[in-house]
């Protein structure tokens, strides 16, 4: 039976960076490589603007019946004044826990070749290549109670709950050591138990699930800590473990080591092999429509899709060769040009990965 993607670009430079990846994606396909179907579907202010909500039924439905769903980009200033409820960050949080994509993996990897796009020194971050497992459907971006609300006639206060079950950081510490068994056997999970109960619950948690892992190293370290670490010697760590919301900075934070959120793909996973996977970075709105964008994340995002929920590794190898081959050639995105490359916009940037296919 055919494998289903489901396609969703989204807004601002959403729409540009997957049709690069769907290109590529669709010459493997034509050349008999992998039978695949694609549907196309609305998600955030692409879909507020044609049905009022970001994430209409239709689009939910689509996501539900997929092998897998390649996610573009969300949200935009057209979009910014709306409610919580109606913004489009709310479609894309919606459709995460809708599918339990509760494993989100961030690979932060140097390509050799972007060393000077990096603002970090050349020997702290050549050879980079850490994994951050961010759980991605509980913690303070879900909680219940949420919200604002009126104190006395003078103010208001706003609140929202940090909340963990044991069974959630069981499962998402799980996928962390199973990864580190086939990395290098050693992950850091952060935390700020120095101050909140939840992140005890989850120190107790992570030390017991390790038990199961005897050839995996476990240590643990404060979210402020990990933030200094991972800029003054990134190499030290290999997979780091942690909940929602420092999953989110340390992400954005590792990103930038590898010289550019660019570059960056991520997977979230339900843990039964459907995933949701997208470019690590935002919509950038700045430079929508003009053929900018890098689309070296999307189409990574797109190998690791043909990895985790298509059963075809040996694909997503070619298309990180690939990137691999067109960044020895010296083509680059803005985002990640240095003197003495090759500026290209963003479909000869497909193009050429293609080409190199
Ligand atoms: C991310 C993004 C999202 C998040 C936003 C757009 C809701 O920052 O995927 O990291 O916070 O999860
Ligand atoms: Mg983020």
């Amino acid at each position: 039976m055919n494998k289903k993607v489901v396609v969703l670009p989204g807004d601002g430079i959403g729409p540009e960076i997957i049709e690069e990846a769907v290109k590529v994606l669709r010459a493997l396909v034509a050349s008999g490589e992998f039978p695949v179907e694609f549907e196309y579907g609305h998600i955030g202010g692409a879909a507020i603007d044609r049905t009022g909500v970001p994430l209409p039924d239709e689009t939910l439905d689509l996501a539900r019946a997929a092998d897998a769903i390649l996610l573009g980009s969300i949200g935009g200033p057209k979009w910014d004044g709306l409610e919580r409820q109606r913004r489009p960050e709310t479609g894309l949080l919606q459709l995460r826990a809708a599918l339990g994509a509760f494993a989100n993996l961030r690979p932060a990897i140097l390509y050799p070749q972007l060393l000077s796009a990096s603002t970090l020194k050349p020997d702290i971050v050549s050879g980079l290549d850490l994994l951050i497992v961010r759980e991605l459907t509980g913690g303070i971006y879900f909680g219940i109670p949420r919200g604002i609300r009126q104190i006395d006639d003078r103010e208001r206060e706003a609140f929202n709950t940090l909340v963990y079950r044991e069974s959630e950081i069981v499962r998402i510490c799980k996928v962390a050591f199973d990864i580190a068994t086939q990395r290098h056997q050693h992950v850091c999970s952060v935390d700020k138990a120095n101050v909140l109960e939840v992140s005890q619950l989850w120190r107790e948690v992570a030390e017991c699930v390790a038990q199961d892992y005897p050839t995996v190293r476990l240590t643990h370290m404060y979210i402020d800590n990990a933030a200094m670490q991972l800029v003054l010697a990134p190499k030290q760590f290999d997979v780091i473990v942690t909940s929602n919301l420092f999953g989110d900075i340390l992400s954005d934070e590792a990103a930038m080591l590898t010289g550019s959120i660019g570059m960056l793909p991520s997977a979230s996973l339900d843990g039964k092999g459907k995933g949701l996977y997208e470019p690590a970075h935002g919509s950038a709105p700045d430079i929508a429509g003009k053929q900018l964008a890098n689309p070296l994340a999307t189409i990574l995002s797109a190998a690791m899709m043909m990895r985790y929920s298509l059963g075809l590794p040996e694909l997503a190898e070619r298309i990180e060769t690939a990137v691999g081959h067109v960044l020895d050639r010296g083509l680059r995105t803005f985002d990640i040009s240095s003197p003495g490359t090759q500026r290209v916009g963003t479909a000869e940037m497909g193009d050429a990965v293609l080409k190199a296919l």
